[in-house]
C-alpha cells in the first residue's frame, strides 16, 4: 500500500494531473477575474471623480464653458451681465450674500449679491479665491461685476451639502445612495482640503466652518454627485515661512465642532482678547473632516463597516496636539486605500460588483 501510494505521489495518473492543473487554471481564472472587477470598479468610482471632468471642460484661465456649449469663452463683464443674466428667485442666503437663480443665454446660472456693505472685505476675497483658485474642487466662475458687487457661477440645481441625505433618499437616487458613493463625496471632500492647503495662493484655511452646518453650506453637491466648494469668502493664508498663522475671525469661538485651538485657552478669569489669542494653522480644517465625512456616510448599508475602519484615521485627526493630526494628503491616501480594501473584501466575500 505504502509503496503505491508513494508511487502515486510521486507519478499522479494522467487523470489526477489533468484535475490538478483545471483547479490551478480555475483558481488564477478566479483570481484575475475578482482583480479585474475591483480594479474595473476602482476605476468607475474614481474615473468619475474630478480629474475626467477637469480635462473634459478645462477653459483656459479667466475662461469658462458650460455644458452645452462648444467654445470657451471669457467671464462675463459687468455690461453682459447687466444685459443678459435675468435674475428669477432667491435661492439660498448666508451672511455675506444672496443667491439667486438667474437665467443666462438659455443656461441657469446663480447670481450672488454682496448683502450689507459691512461685509465687502469678505465678499470681494470671495472672489479673489475664486478666480485664483478654478479647477474641479471649485464651483466655475462665469464673471463678476465689482462694481455692482455680483459674482456669476454654475448653478447646481441640488444645492449645498446639506441635502445631502434628502437627494440620495429620493426615489429615482436610491441606486445611489450607497455607502461607495457617499464616500466618494467624502473623498473629494478631503482632496479639496488637499488642494486647498497646498493651493496656488498659498496654504489656506476654510474658515467659514464653525458648526457642521456651516461647513455644509459651503459646498455644492454637483448632479453627477461630486463635490465643489463654492463659499470662498473666508480662507486665510498660513505663511509658515515667514511665521504667520492665522485665526478664523476676531471673535470667541465655542463647541466640539471646531478644533480645541481654536478656543479660548485662559479660562473666565480672563475675558477673551483677541488680541490674546493664539493663532494656528490649517489643521483646525483636518479636526472638522472626520464630523463632516461621519455625515456624508449616513445611515446606509456598509457605512457602519467603513466607520470602523475609519477609526483610527479619524482619532488622529481629533488629536489635540495640531501638529500630530495628519495632513489632508494622508487623510485622502488612507480614505483610496480603505476604499480598495473594503470592496476587495466585498467582492471576496459576496460575489457581488458594487456598481455605481
Ligand atoms: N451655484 C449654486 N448653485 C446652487 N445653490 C447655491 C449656489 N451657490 C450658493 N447656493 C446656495 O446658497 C447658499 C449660500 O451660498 P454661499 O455662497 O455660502 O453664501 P454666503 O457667503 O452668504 O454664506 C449655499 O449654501 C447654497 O445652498
Ligand atoms: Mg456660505
Amino acid at each position: 500500500m505504502l509503496g503505491t501510494s508513494a508511487g502515486n505521489h510521486h507519478h499522479p495518473p494522467m487523470l489526477q494531473r489533468a484535475t490538478l492543473c483545471l483547479v490551478s487554471v480555475i483558481a488564477a481564472l478566479l483570481t484575475a477575474t475578482t482583480f479585474f472587477r475591483v480594479e474595473l470598479l476602482h476605476h468607475l468610482l474614481w474615473a468619475k471623480g474630478p480629474e475626467r471632468n477637469n480635462s473634459l471642460d478645462s477653459c483656459p484661465y479667466g475662461h469658462f464653458r458650460l455644458t452645452g456649449m462648444k467654445d470657451c469663452l471669457s467671464w462675463l463683464s459687468c455690461e453682459t451681465i447687466r444685459s443678459e443674466v435675468t435674475v428669477t428667485k432667491l435661492m439660498g442666503r448666508g451672511a455675506v450674500k444672496q443667491v439667486f437663480l438667474a437665467h443666462w443665454k438659455g443656461h441657469q446660472v446663480t447670481l450672488s449679491r454682496l448683502t450689507v456693505s459691512e461685509f465687502s472685505n469678505d465678499f470681494f476675497h470671495g472672489l479673489e479665491m475664486l478666480k485664483g483658485l478654478q479647477s474641479v474642487y471649485v464651483v466655475k466662475l462665469l464673471g463678476y461685476c465689482e462694481g455692482d458687487k455680483t459674482i456669476l457661477t454654475e448653478y447646481h440645481p441640488f444645492g449645498s451639502l446639506i441635502n445631502v441625505n434628502s437627494i440620495l433618499e429620493q426615489e429615482n437616487h436610491r441606486g445611489f445612495n450607497t455607502w461607495e458613493v457617499r464616500f466618494r463625496l467624502a473623498v473629494e471632500y478631503a482632496m479639496f482640503l488637499h488642494f486647498l492647503h497646498t493651493s496656488p495662493l498659498g496654504p489656506r484655511v476654510m474658515c467659514d466652518s464653525n458648526d457642521l452646518g456651516k461647513t455644509l453650506s459651503q459646498y455644492l453637491l454637483t448632479t453627477d454627485l461630486h463635490v465643489v466648494a463654492n463659499d470662498l469668502d473666508a480662507l486665510p493664508l498660513v505663511n509658515r515661512s515667514a511665521g504667520l498663522l492665522i485665526k478664523c475671525g476676531a471673535r470667541q469661538l465655542w463647541g466640539d465642532f471646531v478644533a480645541p485651538e481654536q478656543l479660548w485657552p485662559f479660562g473666565d478669569d480672563l475675558p477673551f482678547s483677541d488680541d490674546l489669542m493664539p493663532p494656528y494653522d490649517e489643521k483646525t480644517d483636518i479636526w472638522k473632516i472626520p464630523d463632516v465625512t461621519d455625515f456624508l456616510l449616513g445611515q446606509v448599508e456598509g457605512s457602519d463597516v467603513l466607520r470602523l475602519h475609519l477609526f483610527q484615521l479619524h482619532r488622529d485627526c481629533k488629536r489635540t496636539m495640531p501638529q500630530q493630526r495628519p495632513t489632508a494628503l494622508r487623510v485622502v491616501q488612507t480614505y483610496k486605500a480603505v476604499y480598495t480594501s473594503l470592496t476587495q473584501e466585498l467582492d471576496l466575500y459576496s460575489g457581488t460588483v458594487h456598481d455605481l
